[in-house]
């Protein structure tokens, strides 16, 4: 089976930028992944040049089998991006745009799939408004029907749902489920690791132009960050009372309180209050909280010499 998208080797340089490292990178067709990373790390740009909408000199990018600069327009005939900055023209309707965007890839009589995805995105009833007479978050949405008009098998969303309200994210986040379900590839950057968590199958987080981390998303909820186990005592010098086995987990320190990282199974709660308890330390509060993606997401681009 062909990939949706391959890049290899990739290397972008702006003038002043070295924004992609030698990205490689795969997704699978039918997959729902996800790209991490904090601001400035390179998502934009990666999934502008599968876009064919940013050159670049180095490396090789391939969707389902098609080389973005060769074969450029069967690529682009794949794929439907919905970029990140908002860009519209003032002068058409939500219609008349989506018949224009049908008009490039040859499709004269698109109404009925065009009414198809108004509907999906709850934009029916703006069909004929004015572009520039719509909210943010609906010319968000008129730029994800955009990006369908062709029906394409690899759908790419840059923070599709960034400064989209909680309602209509949801309702979002459902309509992306069932492009998936049906059948699409789908890639997607957030900055909302519970929308990652929610959806991706994979995730690749990217920090300074390189893949920091890549794989599914159960397994990068597991690495073993562990549990951080919150205690309050009744000493206002815990480092008197912590032995020092425990000294190496200890994450924070704060008056009376203290939090200690746990292994995922190697560490017992039982053990550590056993310890503490041993050099008299009296625990008054004890809370355990989960690791989650946002741990791991710190953990890998804050721990990198910033
Ligand atoms: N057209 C451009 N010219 C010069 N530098 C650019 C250009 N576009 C992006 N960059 C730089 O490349 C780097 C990566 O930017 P990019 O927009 O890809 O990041 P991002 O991961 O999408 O960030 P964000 O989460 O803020 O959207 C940044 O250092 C940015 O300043
Ligand atoms: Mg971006």
């Amino acid at each position: 089976m062909r990939d949706a998208i391959a890049i290899a080797a990739l290397h972008k340089r702006y003038p002043t930028v070295h924004a992609l490292k030698g990205i490689d990178l795969t997704v699978r067709q039918g997959e729902f992944f996800g790209l991490l990373g904090p601001n400035g790390a390179g998502k934009s740009t990666l999934i502008n040049i599968v876009a064919g909408l940013t050159r670049f000199r180095e490396g090789s990018v391939r969707v389902l089998g098609c080389d973005v600069i060769r074969d450029y327009r069967r690529a682009r005939r794949h794929l439907g991006v919905v970029p990140q900055e908002v860009v519209f023209d003032p002068f058409f309707t939500v219609r008349e745009v989506l018949r224009i965007q049908s008009g490039y890839f040859g499709l004269g009589h698109n109404d009925a799939w065009i009414d198809e995805l108004l509907q999906s995105l709850r934009l029916s009833d703006k069909a004929d408004a004015n572009m520039r007479t719509l909210s943010g978050g609906m010319k968000r949405r008129v730029m994800i029907a955009q990006a369908l008009v062709h029906k394409p098998e690899v759908v790419v969303l840059d923070e599709p749902t960034a400064g989209v309200d909680v309602e209509q994210r949801k309702s979002l986040w459902e309509f992306v489920r069932r492009l998936h379900a049906q059948g699409h590839t789908i890639v997607l950057t957030t900055h909302y690791l519970e929308e990652a968590e929610a959806l991706c199958d994979r995730i690749a987080i990217i920090d300074r132009g390189e893949v920091v981390a890549l794989d599914t998303t159960r397994a990068l909820m597991a690495r073993g960050i562990g549990r951080t186990l919150k205690l309050a005592l009744t000493t206002e010098r815990p480092l008197e009372v912590v032995p020092p086995a425990l000294v190496a987990k200890l994450r924070r320190l704060e008056g009376n309180r203290i939090e200690l990282q746990l292994e995922k199974d190697s560490d017992s709660i039982i053990a550590v209050l056993d310890a503490l308890r041993g050099e008299g330390a009296v625990v008054k509060d004890i809370e355990m909280e989960e690791a989650d993606l946002e741990d791991v997401f710190v953990e890998l681009t804050r721990g990198r010499t910033r």
